[in-house]
C-alpha cells in the first residue's frame, strides 16, 4: 500500500510553496517545506563560521538542532533551538547557502531521516527536490513543477517589487541559473523528476490552474486503484 503523501519536487521559483501550502489546505494534509530545513541547516553553518562545503565540520551543527516548522499565515514558521529564525532564512542569499550545504552528504543523510520521520503517519504533501526520488519513493502521488527559468526570475522579481523591494531581474535569473545548475549537477540526491512524477510546466499557469490539475490526477488515481 503506498503511503498517503503527494510529493512535490522542483527548481526554486517555480511555485512550489504556494502550491503546496493550497493543495495540502484541499486535501486536509499538513505540509512540510523542506527548503526550510536546508535553510535552517545553512544558517546555523554560517552562524558557527564553518566552511559551507566541510562535510566533517558540519556535524557540529547537530549537536544541537531542534528544528520545529509551525504553519503561519503564509510560510511556515522555522524555530531552531527556540529561536525563530523564519524572517533570517527567507533571502537569495540564504538560499545559495542552502544549496550549498544541501551538497553535503551528512546534511542530506540527516535532513532525511528526519523528513522521514514527519512523514511517516502520511497525509502530508511534502515539498523540495528529491521527496519522490530519494525521501518517499513510496508516495502515492509525485508532481514534478517546472517553469522556464526567464518565467521564474519574472514571477520572483514582481513579488518583491509587489512587496515594495527592490529587485534587478538580470540578477535574479543568474541567481536562479546558478541555483538550478548547482542544485542539478551535486552527486548526491540531485534535481530531477522521479521516473514515476507527473511533470507539470506552471510556465502558461497560474497557481490556482496548477492545483486544480493535481487534484484532478490525485482523484483520478485514488478512483482507479
Ligand atoms: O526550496 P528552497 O528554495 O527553500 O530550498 C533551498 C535549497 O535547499 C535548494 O536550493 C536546495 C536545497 N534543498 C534540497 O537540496 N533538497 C530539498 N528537498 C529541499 C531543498
Amino acid at each position: 500500500m503506498k503511503l498517503a503523501i503527494v510529493t512535490i519536487d522542483g527548481p526554486s521559483g517555480s511555485g512550489k510553496s504556494t502550491i503546496s501550502r493550497k493543495l495540502a489546505a484541499r486535501l486536509g494534509f499538513t505540509y512540510l517545506d523542506t527548503g526550510a530545513m536546508y535553510r535552517a541547516v545553512g544558517l546555523a553553518a554560517q552562524r558557527s563560521g564553518i566552511g559551507l562545503g566541510d562535510n566533517r565540520a558540519v556535524a557540529a551543527v547537530f549537536d544541537r538542532f531542534d528544528l520545529e516548522l509551525l504553519p503561519g499565515n503564509g510560510d511556515s514558521r522555522v524555530i531552531l533551538n527556540g529561536e525563530d529564525i523564519s524572517g533570517h532564512i527567507r533571502t537569495a542569499e540564504m538560499g545559495l547557502v542552502a544549496s550549498k550545504v544541501s551538497a553535503l552528504p551528512l546534511v542530506r543523510e540527516r535532513l532525511g531521516q528526519l523528513q522521514r520521520n514527519l512523514g511517516r503517519r502520511g497525509r502530508v504533501v511534502c515539498e523540495g527536490r528529491d521527496m519522490g526520488t530519494v525521501v518517499f519513493p513510496d508516495a502515492a502521488h509525485k508532481f514534478y513543477l517546472d517553469a522556464t527559468a526567464e518565467i521564474r526570475a519574472r514571477r520572483r522579481t514582481e513579488q518583491l517589487r509587489e512587496k515594495g523591494g527592490k529587485a534587478d531581474y538580470e540578477i535574479i535569473l543568474a541567481q536562479i541559473q546558478k541555483r538550478d545548475h548547482d542544485d542539478s549537477n551535486r552527486a548526491i540526491a540531485p534535481l530531477k523528476p522521479a521516473d514515476d512524477a507527473c511533470v507539470i510546466d506552471s510556465s502558461a499557469l497560474d497557481i490556482d490552474e496548477v492545483v486544480s490539475l493535481m487534484m484532478k490526477t490525485i482523484t483520478a488515481v485514488n478512483t482507479s486503484s
